[in-house]
């Protein structure tokens, strides 16, 4: 671009001093010729979108609707500071040949920290003896009895972009990993380092289960009570994608019954009520939806989309780029 392009920022304003701290809208500012210092929260006075060539959005935009897009001829880039890009963009942004942009990968890395944290963890019973510890004063299983982590199949759920960085993480680390993808072949499969299996034949095989596939209409429940009741006594059900995935009830049953254990950062319904049997549960450990980027992982996101509002400008390809045929498989 040979001018400056006009830019405006629409997210919660409440989210802007974490993701865009004062150094990173300094950058975005000398790229961009903001049309208004603070962001939008709502498309509501159209005559603000007129001249912008570059919207970047985050947290709680609104949905760019046909009317919006309308009102803003000129717009040629949409670079969200943030994860997923459904809430706001759909196909009509890109019939419109309009570039959009996520920082979703910034936004997996926490993501990936944290489940190879809890695999680990939970592996040893970490969370289960945690628990027994304080309310009994327990102490370690006898000898000859106490888990370890060494010879477990881990089995992936989807490859996506948290779970190919999951699957990196294992096998670096020496596990053997088993992958269930409908849209991965056994070649691709085996460049990650993991064998290829359906989602049945993985939950017979696996030791550790860990979810991540995106909410879609096929993942509702993908993990239902048949499905529960193929995994081998004593396996461990890591949720960190989304809490539909998981038949809640047919897992608290499992779970009730010893059969397995879980560790989940994503629940159906979020947050579960007070008093939900998976709360009361010692081989159930639950936390609120905190893997994504969080406190200071925030501002990731933030370094992630001006980066990519500086590429744009510059002429180089996006490296967040988000493509119209990838939407309905994304998360
Ligand atoms: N806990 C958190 O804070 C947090 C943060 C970010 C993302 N997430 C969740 O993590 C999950 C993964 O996110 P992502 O950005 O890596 O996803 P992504 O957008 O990269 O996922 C898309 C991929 O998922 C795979 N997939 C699609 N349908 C599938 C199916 N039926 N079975 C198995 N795999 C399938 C395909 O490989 C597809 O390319 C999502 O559920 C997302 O919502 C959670």
């Amino acid at each position: 671009m040979a001018t400056t392009p006009a830019g405006l920022l629409a997210m919660s304003r409440k989210v802007v001093p974490a993701v865009l701290p004062g150094d990173l809208m300094a950058r975005l500012a000398g790229t961009l010729r903001l049309v208004r210092p603070d962001p939008v929260e709502d498309f509501d006075d159209p005559a603000v979108l007129a001249g912008v060539e570059v919207l970047v959005t985050g947290w709680l935009c609104p949905p760019l609707t046909p009317a919006v897009l309308d009102a803003a001829p000129r717009l040629r880039a949409v670079v969200h500071a943030a994860g997923s890009v459904k809430g706001h963009v759909g196909p009509e942004v890109f019939a419109r040949g309009i570039a959009v942009s996520s920082a979703a990968d910034a936004n997996a890395a926490p993501v990936v920290d944290f489940t190879v944290a809890v695999i680990t963890l939970a592996g040893k019973r970490a969370f289960r003896l945690a628990r027994e510890a304080a309310d009994f004063g327990g102490g370690l299983p006898p000898f000859g009895t106490r888990p370890g982590n060494d010879g477990r199949v881990i089995g992936v759920v989807g490859a996506s972009r948290i779970g190919r960085g999951v699957i990196a993480r294992l096998v670096a680390a020496g596990h053997r990993v088993l992958v269930a993808d409908p849209y991965l072949d056994p070649p691709a499969a085996a460049a990650l380092g993991a064998g290829l299996a359906d989602l049945d034949e993985l939950c017979r095989r696996c030791d550790v289960l860990t979810l991540h596939a995106p909410a879609l209409p096929e993942t509702h429940h993908l993990l239902d009570e048949r499905r529960l009741a193929l995994l081998p006594h004593g396996a461990i059900v890591v949720n960190t994608a989304r809490g539909t995935l998981v038949d809640t009830d047919a897992l608290a049953c499992a779970c009730a019954a010893g059969r397995i254990d879980a560790c989940l950062d994503v629940t159906e319904p979020e947050p579960l009520p007070a008093g939900h049997p998976l709360l009361a549960l010692p081989n159930v450990w639950i936390t609120p939806h905190l893997a994504g980027a969080q406190g200071s992982e925030v501002r990731r996101l933030g370094e992630y989309a001006v980066a990519e509002v500086e590429r744009f400008v510059a002429g180089e390809p996006l490296h967040g780029a988000v493509h119209a045929a990838q939407l309905p498989l994304l998360a």
